[in-house]
């Protein structure tokens, strides 16, 4: 071996070592949380300025803040909780019928946007304006909503200056203490997926609850404006086909963390490849048609 092809080596070898040790001390910083299967809620007084909030099931839950502008607050939380209710295809106001299906936004940002496993909303507000790299340029966070709107919601876009806007800004800037962490987009499967092995897995784990058709279990009953206790996955009250949850480095992640739901993160039930395959599954049927991009 040459001196300097020597020199090369000792050089990556260390330079590896010092990548490695720094990702590593990251995940140990992170592994109590982890382990904890969620957010910790015994904030120290010291951490409290940037404590995360939860409104999970086993949290203190969502309470009207006691300041000027908690009702918008309040608002906001609802729109993003019950948005069917709220901003619905069948709320009594049709002027205010602005998402196209009966889904939630915490059907996805689930917890209110409080989970860390399942596409948080904590800390958006202080990561927008931001470069995109799917829509090419600079979007500012009422335009991020308005994405999640057209697609996920499959409906039509709040106004900026409407008071839904204001509602949603006002509760994402309430929540919003440390910057919003994304999850990384899910590791390649072992071999390419496969919608005959995905149907598998979906009436394994997920029919329970999705049902075999995928269409969800309704609160009440159509035009009632009361949602879903288990959301559909396809068809013609689901996100369309231009939304996130559309694509594999999205879903493959949210579904392995967070379904069948209540999984613990840290123990997925399923493996990487049953992941990617329901995903395949869920990809290949019937739903509303995207915006133009
Ligand atoms: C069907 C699932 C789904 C629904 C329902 C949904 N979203 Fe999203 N949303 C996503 C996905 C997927 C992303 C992309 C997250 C990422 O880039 O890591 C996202 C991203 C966002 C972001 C940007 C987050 C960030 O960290 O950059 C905002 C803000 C947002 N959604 C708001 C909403 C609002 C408000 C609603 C309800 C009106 C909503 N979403 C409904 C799936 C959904
Ligand atoms: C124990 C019941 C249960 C099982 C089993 C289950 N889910 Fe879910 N799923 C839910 C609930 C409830 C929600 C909405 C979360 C919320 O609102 O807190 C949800 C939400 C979702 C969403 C986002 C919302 C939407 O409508 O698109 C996707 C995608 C999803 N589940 C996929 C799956 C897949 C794939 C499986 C099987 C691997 C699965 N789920 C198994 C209960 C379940």
């Amino acid at each position: 071996m040459t001196s300097r092809a020597l020199f090369t080596t000792v050089f990556l070898t260390l330079l590896f070592g010092v990548l490695a040790a720094v990702l590593f001390s990251r995940d140990m910083a992170r592994a109590p949380e982890i382990a904890a299967g969620g957010p910790s809620t015994k904030a120290s007084p010291s951490t409290s300025a940037i404590a995360w909030p939860d409104y999970s099931a086993n949290g203190l839950g969502f309470q009207t803040p006691a300041r000027p502008d908690g009702e918008l607050i309040a608002q906001g939380y609802r729109q993003v909780s019950q948005t069917f209710a709220e901003i619905g295809p069948e709320v009594a106001d049709p002027a205010r019928r602005f998402a196209g299906n009966n889904l939630s936004c915490q059907n996805c940002h689930i917890d209110g946007g409080t989970n860390r496993h399942a596409l948080p909303l904590v800390g958006v507000f202080n990561i927008y304006p931001r470069f995109l790299t799917r829509s090419g340029r600079v979007v500012s966070l009422p335009e991020r909503v308005n994405q999640c709107m057209t697609r996920s919601m499959n409906g039509r876009p709040l106004p900026d200056d409407s008071p839904e806007m204001a509602a949603f800004l006002a509760y994402f800037k309430f929540i919003g203490g440390p910057e919003a962490v994304h999850a990384e987009p899910a590791p390649p499967p072992p071999v390419p997926a496969s919608v005959e092995r995905g149907a598998v897995v979906y009436a394994d784990v997920c029919a329970l609850c999705h049902k075999p058709d995928g269409l969800g279990v309704r609160v009440g009953s159509k035009g009632d404006a009361d949602g879903y206790s288990f959301p559909p996955l396809w068809g013609p009250d689901s996100f369309n086909d231009g939304a996130g949850m559309d694509r594999f480095d999205r879903a493959v992640g949210f579904i392995r963390h967070n379904m069948p739901r209540g999984v613990d993160p840290a123990h997925p039930q399923l493996s990487l490849q049953q992941a990617w395959d329901v995903v395949a599954y869920l990809r290949a049927q019937p739903r509303p048609p995207g915006p133009e991009r």
